[in-house]
């Protein structure tokens, strides 16, 4: 069922854990995102990347997602993750997303702001969920001028593998919680360990990004069965019904560590 994207992360939260928020190229894959939240009967999160949305069936990719997330047993809310160009922005909630993180952090607070100010304006009239992203401390002033919903921290944490051993910054992470009063975002959750991750999610964190660690398993899946296949009678329906189940295992794997 469709759901809004605070409502996911507030009503986790009041279950002491974060919900899961995992990137999907694809339909196979929601698919299995969609499943696991479905076995565990949590609310769930599909994410597309500003990139996927931008391609010609990025829209068409959304609408199916749509479909998908409202003929869900559990909610689920559509979210263009990382958005900075107002356009796609517009395109993609006109396609059915019904959350957006609004990314201005790498033009500094202000602009930041700006962009964020713009989005709501071109929204205006439309029962969309915004998401921002910050890492500086002025987290209250920041919420409150801009009115998002809930906001991404930058406390260590980075998209993708993390080189060395990942450092949180818990005292800021902490302090950001105690500043503001919506659910916090933990981005780049991939190769981060559990006990760290549990730790976040105690702190107030109410949704976790997963992109890198899903994709992965994926492809591996896709290297072992796709020679197989080719062997034998080039069955795509076994090769994608498996890419779904690998994903809807590593989704379960991975949200065990969301319980505080
Ligand atoms: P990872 O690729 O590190 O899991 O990050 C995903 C993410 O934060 C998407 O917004």
């Amino acid at each position: 069922m469709r759901a809004r994207l605070d409502t996911i992360a507030r009503s986790a939260l009041s279950q002491d854990r974060a919900a899961g928020a995992f990137t999907c190229y694809d339909l196979a894959t929601a698919y299995g995102v969609v499943d696991a939240a479905t076995e565990v009967g949590q609310g769930v999160v599909l994410l597309v990347s500003p990139s996927t949305a931008a391609r010609p069936h990025g829209p068409h990719l959304v609408r199916s997602l749509r479909a998908l997330a409202d003929d869900a047993a559990v909610p689920v809310s559509v979210q263009l993750d990382h958005a900075s160009d107002l356009d796609l922005i517009e395109r993609i909630v006109e396609a059915g997303a019904d959350a957006v993180l609004v990314d201005g952090s790498k033009q500094g607070y202000d602009g930041n702001l700006a962009l964020i100010l713009q989005a709501r304006e071109r929204l205006a009239g439309r029962d969309v969920v915004l998401e921002a992203e910050l890492g500086r401390i002025e987290a209250a002033e920041f919420v409150e001028r801009t009115g998002v919903d809930l906001l991404a921290v930058s406390v260590g944490n980075v998209h993708g593998t993390y080189v060395g051993d990942p450092v949180l910054d818990h005292d800021r992470l902490d302090a950001v919680a105690a500043a503001v009063d919506v659910p916090l975002v933990l981005h780049g959750a991939s190769g981060l360990p559990a006990d760290t991750i549990r730790r976040t999610v105690a702190s107030g964190v109410g949704k976790i990004n997963v992109n890198t660690e899903l994709r992965r398993a994926v492809l591996q899946h896709l290297a072992t069965a796709a020679p197989v296949a080719l062997d034998g009678g080039a069955n795509l329906e076994k090769v994608l019904s498996g890419w779904a189940d690998v994903a809807r295992q590593q989704v379960l794997q991975v949200m065990r560590a969301f319980t505080a």
